[in-house]
């Protein structure tokens, strides 16, 4: 935008604002005023004294307008979930194999061997990224490290903690951190990760460089006192995670979770259909070799769409049915890989340039 725009929307944001505080409708007016504060702020970035002088004296005082009104906390709500005990372990977990090796020498085996760790020079806890396509398992393998180290589990989504009301974002980073006080080891999964940790730049919300510095900043006090806090983030998009956190920063080496082989893709139909009635020597194993390119996710939604086709042939014969392996091959042909080749091929360069452990 150039500048003439950027006053004019200012101005215009500004009158808003203030028409809308005197008819006290005050959190309308707290998001155009803060709209018209990005903008001083912006058009302080372009100009030169004496300009600039003026547009920063203004923008502070809106600042503090902004801070009066600014509600003292919208949601008291803590935007972490807690699962106190995931029930899922490593060998709930279909494939991975890799995964899962990485898995247990860099954070398993440390906390159930703490002498061992103690001589080798290990640390217990840690920092751990995955990723991999949707449905491939992330959040359930995720769960499972927890269950595998007996912690309790923590979740949240990255992008919740953002929010647009003046100073909430910071506030939900240390409720966070409030929450997990109470426990001497955790484990903390951050889903969408790319929102919190992607590389700086220009276009970067101000905001985000503060909430990460804060989130950052919060987790290593944390860690000084609590040597049992794990910390995991999930991600489809790894390209977009800040360098300086992989590899010998502070997530090391990031662990891939890729679709489902053939034989992980049998364990996960057979999962599915444990619980349901099919019929005698239902060869699992033949038909993944078929099911190329699906993921978990696609397997799981593939087996509910045969059980309803079973379940409707019962309906209309009015005569006990069981699954059958056509009911399977005709879900397929309904219901199609959900991830495409050239997204796995984006994760496969990601691979290649940050090789595993
Ligand atoms: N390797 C696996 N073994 C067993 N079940 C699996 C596996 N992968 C996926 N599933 C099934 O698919 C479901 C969805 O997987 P999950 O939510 O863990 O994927 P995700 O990678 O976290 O996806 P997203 O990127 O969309 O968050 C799981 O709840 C589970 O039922
Ligand atoms: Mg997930």
């Amino acid at each position: 935008m150039k500048r003439a725009e950027w006053e004019a929307e200012v101005t215009a944001n500004l009158r808003k604002g203030q028409n809308l505080l005197d008819q006290g409708r005050e959190g309308e007016a707290f998001s155009l005023l803060e709209c018209a504060l990005e903008g001083m702020l912006a058009l302080a970035r372009m100009s030169t004294e004496p300009a600039l002088s003026v547009w920063t004296e203004r923008a502070r005082k809106l600042l503090q307008t902004l801070e009066d009104l600014s509600p003292d906390s919208p949601s008291e709500e803590s935007p972490l979930k807690l699962i106190a005990d995931t029930g899922v372990r490593f060998s709930d977990v279909a494939g991975l194999g890799e995964a899962k090796e990485v898995v247990y020498r860099r954070l398993v085996r440390p906390a159930i061997n703490p002498e061992g760790a103690r001589r080798w020079n290990q640390r217990l806890g840690g920092s751990l990224l995955i990723y991999g396509p949707p449905g491939s398992g992330k959040t359930l393998f995720a769960k499972a490290i927890a269950g595998e180290l007996d912690l309790p589990f923590f979740t949240v989504t990255a992008s919740s903690l953002f929010n647009r009301y003046l100073g909430q974002s910071e506030r939900n980073v240390s409720r966070i951190f409030r929450d997990l006080e109470g426990y001497e080891a955790a484990v903390l999964f951050i889903d969408e990760a790319e929102s919190l940790f992607e590389r700086r730049n220009e276009d970067r919300h101000e905001v985000t460089n503060r909430v990460v510095t804060e989130f950052l900043g919060a987790l290593d006090g944390v860690r000084q006192r609590k040597e049992g806090l794990f910390l995991l983030a999930a991600t489809n998009y790894p390209e977009k995670i800040d360098p300086a956190l992989l590899r010998g920063g502070r997530f090391g080496t990031p662990v891939y979770i890729p679709l489902p082989e053939s034989a992980a893709r049998a364990a996960i139909l057979a999962a599915q259909l444990d619980p349901v009635p099919c019929e005698a020597n239902l060869d699992l194993f033949s038909l993944a070799e078929t099911l190329e390119g699906y993921s978990g996710a696609d397997l799981v939604l593939l087996c509910q769409k045969a059980i309803d086709l079973a379940q409707d042939r019962e309906e209309q014969t009015l005569c006990p049915t069981r699954l059958h392996r056509r009911d399977l091959e005709e879900a397929a042909r309904t219901s199609l890989p959900s991830v495409r080749a050239e997204e796995i091929r984006r994760y496969e360069s990601f691979r290649e340039r940050s090789p595993g452990d």
